[in-house]
């Protein structure tokens, strides 16, 4: 796969490119990744890319022509471009399984107030935001983007890292993990874990993974078909809690 990033800050990404998964990533060709500096498409002689808004008002807003020029210089019939801004449709694992599968994506980094409409409606293809906040650019946006994607790609993640990643591909926020020591500050980790039975264990963490779901991203449950064993086990978590609730309300707490 190829990304190309349009971005005014093309510094803000060479230590991530280089480390962990997706510096390996980088580094073995999986992932081909280029920062374009969207200044070395200015006709100013200060490289100046912003200009005050029509109308009035706040802030600065970003020209089309050094971003139309920047996109030009890397675009093909194969290109994704991609615009990263608030105003975006929100990012979730389903557009990263999508956009994994593009030939070559091109992300462009907003800055200032905004980007001059006519980029927006006339040569993107998409707008992404990574959640309802706003940063101060779309560098790190693109990061998250980027990151997302090159752990889809194959080759990139080993046998150990990609069975992590099943366990959120069901659909369901992760169980929760424990490492040595068996006993911390008084804190045990679950007896379950440690006792050699897989079946057990898997059954726990199914259960665990239920659990959380339902206690924090109810609206996840809705996505995905759950087959006998993991509705019982739904049942279950729901009848505690509303036990618990009954009993919270009994008792004023
Ligand atoms: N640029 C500023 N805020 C953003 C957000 N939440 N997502 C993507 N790009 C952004």
């Amino acid at each position: 796969m190829r990304i190309d990033v349009l971005t005014l800050f093309p510094e803000m990404f060479f230590n991530f490119l280089d480390a962990s998964i997706v510096g390996r990533a980088v580094n073995s060709n999986i992932a081909r990744i280029n920062c374009i500096d969207i200044r070395d498409f200015s006709k100013d002689k200060h490289r100046r890319v912003d200009d005050y808004p029509f109308g009035g008002g706040p802030g600065m807003v970003m020209g089309p022509e050094p971003i139309y020029n920047a996109i030009n210089s890397v675009k093909s019939e194969k290109s994704r471009i991609i615009c990263l801004s608030p105003k975006g449709r929100t990012y979730n694992q389903e557009i990263a399984n999508k956009l994994s599968l593009e030939e070559h994506i091109v992300l462009l980094c907003g800055h200032y107030e905004g980007i001059d409409n006519r980029v927006i409606e006339n040569y993107i293809d998409d707008e992404i935001s990574i959640g309802d906040y706003v940063l101060t650019g779309g560098e790190i946006a693109a990061m998250a983007v980027i990151d997302s994607i090159i752990r889809l790609l194959p080759g990139v993640l080993n046998n150990q890292e990609s069975y992590m990643d099943e366990s959120y591909f069901n659909g369901l926020l992760e169980y929760p993990h424990y490492t040595r020591p068996r006993i911390f500050n008084g804190i045990e980790v679950p007896e379950v874990l440690l006792s050699g039975n897989h079946e057990k264990i898997n059954q726990w963490r199914k259960y665990q993974s239920l659990k959380i779901t339902y206690e924090r991203r109810p609206d996840l449950l809705a996505n995905i078909e759950l087959d006998k064993n993991e509705q019982k086990m739904l049942e279950d978590i729901i009848k505690k809690d509303s036990n618990c609730e009954k009993i919270k309300a009994k008792n004023k707490l």
